[in-house]
């Protein structure tokens, strides 16, 4: 459920006509819905509820704008961080350091060292390599890194093979196999406290099956470590719950039958359970909102060329992601449509034979679901300014990323001497 609604034949976020934030700010631009990511958040809280004070530390990659990172951080959430940025925007958001895990198979040197500094709950660590340099760093800086091993489980995830992590073929975690041999070796390490166990298979699961499956692994790993002599605490299951982007599809399961899941598998683990999830907190508290450039005739279907291109959205480019597409004031009548963006590729599609809500050049559409992995992943590829962020608040929003205009970018640019001399 979310805060995007039709109020008098207008679409609002919350109490705030979008047409309002496109007059003021320009598009194409994102808006996310307060309400809409602390209601998500209070929902997962209250699914995993009997569980004893489990840690939901939000993944900060799906959206890391700082009034986002702000109010999840006043709900309770820590964060899952994966590069020393995330870390520092976790921290400068207000969230505390032994609310942060820190997720990634390639960490340097100087992002162990950050976090060593700063404080945090655990290092999920990838491999025996990465092992061996945390305990280096943390003892060179006279400190100790509290750390659990990602295991690969070898479950097939069952979503886009771009964002399944859990098969043996995948650069993540330690094998199953191999993660006796990998917490012995830790356990010897001077700079390191073994504590905990982390999983994470893949991202918009559309099934718990396979989530179960990577879980009962988990429970028997922590087994057979507390067999060998670990003293295991912390079992970190991550994220990647699936949400519903498509109305005609069936609905992922809930975060109810997800936390009735893990309560179920999870029970007699003895363990603080971690959590990492990301789209299910944000994904459809935002919206891209975007103008009508012109309908050119298609050769099937008219093209509806948008101000927003596959730089502010590239889901669909890049995964044959579906958002659904609906006008802010519709007439009433539906069209079938092809949606693209001005970039100069073919994949700058939106969507191919689209029925959806006729549109008119100037009118105002937006892309749903675009709270999760859209701002976060857009660029300035074909000079096009970084699209602005407005969070909505009941009747109040504000502009919390301005757009990153032309200037700047060719402000960050530098034309070398010998080509400036050229060219006196
Ligand atoms: N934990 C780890 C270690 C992860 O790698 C991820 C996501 C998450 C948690 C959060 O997963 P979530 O709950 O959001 O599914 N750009 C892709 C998604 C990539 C996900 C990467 N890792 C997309 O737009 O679909």
């Amino acid at each position: 459920m979310d805060y995007f609604t039709h109020q008098g034949g207008a679409l609002h976020c919350e109490d705030v006509p979008l047409s309002e934030i496109a007059d003021a700010v320009g598009t194409p631009v994102y808006v996310y819905s307060s309400a809409t990511m602390v209601r998500h958040a209070q929902v997962l809280r209250q699914s995993l509820e009997p569980l004893a004070d489990p840690l939901i530390a939000y993944a900060v990659k799906a959206n890391p704008n700082a009034a986002v990172l702000a109010t999840l951080g006043a709900e309770g959430l820590g964060a899952d961080v994966v590069s020393g940025g995330e870390y520092r925007r976790a921290l400068s958001a207000g969230i505390a350091p032994e609310k942060i895990v820190f997720s990634g198979v390639g960490k340097t040197e100087e992002e162990m060292a950050l976090a060593l500094e700063g404080g945090l709950f655990q290092f999920n660590l990838e491999s025996v390599e990465e092992a061996e340099m945390l305990s280096a760093v943390a003892t060179r800086l006279g400190r100790r890194a509290p750390v659990g091993f990602r295991v690969n489980p070898d479950v097939v995830a069952g979503t886009h093979a771009k964002i399944s992590t859990g098969s043996a073929e995948n650069k993540f975690g330690v094998p199953f196999a191999d993660a006796l041999a990998a917490y012995r070796r830790a356990a010897e390490l001077p700079g390191l406290d073994v504590q905990g166990v982390a999983v994470h298979i893949g991202s918009q699961l559309t099934s718990l099956d396979p989530l179960e499956a990577a879980f009962t692994k988990v429970g028997m790993l922590i087994g057979n470590l507390r067999d060998a002599g670990h003293v295991i605490t912390v079992a970190d299951l991550g994220g990647g719950l699936g949400i519903p982007y498509n109305s005609d599809l069936p609905s992922p399961p809930s975060p109810e039958e997800y936390g009735a899941m893990v309560r179920r598998v999870a029970s007699g683990w003895n363990v603080r359970l971690v959590f990492e999830p990301g789209r299910l907190i944000v994904g459809n508290a935002g919206v891209l909102l975007t103008r009508v450039i012109r309908v050119k005739p298609g050769s099937t279907h008219p093209f509806v060329v948008v101000d927003a291109a596959m730089n502010d959205l590239m889901r669909p480019a890049l995964y044959d992601a579906w958002h659904s597409i609906e006008a802010v004031a519709p007439h009433g009548s539906k069209a079938t449509v092809n949606v693209v963006g001005p970039v100069c590729e073919t994949g700058d599609t939106f969507a191919m034979g689209r029925e959806m809500d006729t549109v008119q050049p100037g009118e105002l559409v937006i892309f749903r679901t675009a709270g999760a992995y859209a701002a976060a992943m857009s660029s300035t590829y074909n000079s096009r300014p970084l699209t602005p962020e407005v969070l909505v608040h009941g009747s109040d929003w504000a502009v919390v990323r301005k757009r990153i205009d032309i200037d700047r970018l060719i402000a960050a640019d530098a034309v070398p001497e010998w080509l400036v001399a050229a060219r006196a």
